[in-house]
């Protein structure tokens, strides 16, 4: 009997001890939680913390202007272009009108503060196009943001005098011009601009825009455009095979592209990127270039064809459609191309100038500005 009296009272003095144990792991995890609702209810040192946090906190909403935004939700079942690949195989955007936001677009970039550098060559008679160019980039090209046109020219008395916007500026670079025919002028750009990419670009801005000059924007071309690199695509051979695409074809040059690789066709008139891979792309270019001119062979789209094996072996990170650049000219001659136009071009955004009639009237007005 004893015995049995013993066993019990072990038998109740464990079931007391699991009590107290439950108890206490259940204090323990209501305060735990409690804390973890309530976290400045914690220890004075880590309060503290949080007050700094906030401070600092503060400090940048003043910097930085935060705003309430409205705007409709993205409808997940209701693609924004149907008509149209927005998306390449590696994952870069395809920039239509309709696939964005431009409200939040601008919003989230003025946060980063960012530059952005537009180059353009004004060489011997394409000076003429410059102010048009100009004019149309204060409407159009990025308006709100911080810009910077760099304009590289042989002539720097020729170019306008305009009155730009505040946050713009116009840097005049001098350059000499040793060739007389726009193919070599043309690629003597990719030099130019990789040198200056070192020189000043890195310094000054954070993107840079490369364009022709004898192009006239007349929509909005804003940041939607941004990216490490991007290239666009040329309205001539939009949604051709690429067997049909003008790659140089000549194993012999290094912009050699065989039949079955490509994955668009890239203008050459507008690229652009970060400055880092816009120093890249135009070096690769330039070296590629030369040597191609020591092994006596010039590719058949000049700058073009090697920015078009550049782009494909360096995939861009964003590729802008033809809305981007429309050349009424060459459409004029292509009714296939114009047909798929007239349903999926939304905007024009750049337009390319006929070229012939620009110059006739400079120079019946007597600019004085030898032909080349
Ligand atoms: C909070 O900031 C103040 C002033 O900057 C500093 O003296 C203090 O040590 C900071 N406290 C903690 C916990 O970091
Ligand atoms: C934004 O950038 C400009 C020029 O780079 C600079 O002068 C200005 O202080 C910057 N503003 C902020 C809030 O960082
Ligand atoms: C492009 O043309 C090649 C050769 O004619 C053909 O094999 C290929 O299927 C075509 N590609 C497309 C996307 O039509």
């Amino acid at each position: 009997m004893a015995q049995l009296l013993q066993i019990l009272a072990a038998t109740q003095k464990c079931c007391s001890l699991r009590v107290t144990f439950l108890l206490i792991a259940l204090i323990m995890i209501f305060f735990s939680y409690k804390s973890y609702l309530y976290p400045r209810s914690q220890k004075p040192e880590s309060t503290q913390a949080d007050v700094n946090l906030t401070v600092r906190e503060h400090r940048g909403l003043q910097s930085v202007k935060l705003s309430r935004m409205l705007y409709r939700q993205p409808q997940v079942l209701t693609p924004a272009r149907k008509d149209v690949l927005v998306v390449t195989p590696w994952l870069a955007p395809i920039i239509w009108e309709g696939t964005f936001n431009t409200d939040i677009l601008n919003e989230q970039f003025s946060l980063r503060n960012a530059t952005i550098g537009l180059t353009v060559f004004s060489i011997k008679t394409y000076m003429i196009f410059l102010k048009q160019f100009l004019q149309s980039a204060e409407m159009y090209f990025m308006v709100g943001h911080r810009v910077i046109y760099y304009i590289f020219t042989d002539k720097p008395e020729y170019v306008p005098y305009l009155n730009i916007q505040k946050g713009r500026q116009i840097i005049i670079l001098e350059v000499e011009s040793y060739y007389d025919h726009w193919q070599d002028i043309s690629m003597q750009r990719m030099e130019m601009i990789s040198n200056f990419c070192q020189e000043r670009f890195h310094q000054e801005v954070d993107y840079l825009v490369c364009s022709d000059v004898d192009m006239r924007f007349s929509d909005h071309v804003g940041v939607e455009i941004l990216s490490s690199l991007f290239g666009t695509l040329h309205p001539g051979y939009y949604g051709l095979n690429r067997t049909d695409f003008p790659y140089e074809r000549r194993p012999q040059s290094q912009a050699h592209i065989p039949k079955d690789e490509g994955d668009f066709y890239y203008i050459g008139a507008l690229f652009g990127g970060s400055v880092p891979e816009v120093y890249k792309l135009t070096k690769a270019c330039h070296e590629a270039i030369m040597v191609d001119q020591a092994n006596h062979i010039e590719a058949i789209w000049h700058d073009e064809s090697h920015l078009n094996k550049y782009l494909l072996y360096h995939k861009p990170s964003k590729v802008l459609s033809p809305e981007y650049l429309w050349q009424q000219q060459q459409m004029d001659h292509m009714h296939d191309q114009e047909m798929i136009f007239s349903k999926i071009i939304r905007r024009k955004k750049l337009k390319v100038l006929k070229k012939n009639y620009q110059l006739k009237n400079w120079i019946e007005e007597g600019s004085g500005l030898r032909l080349f």
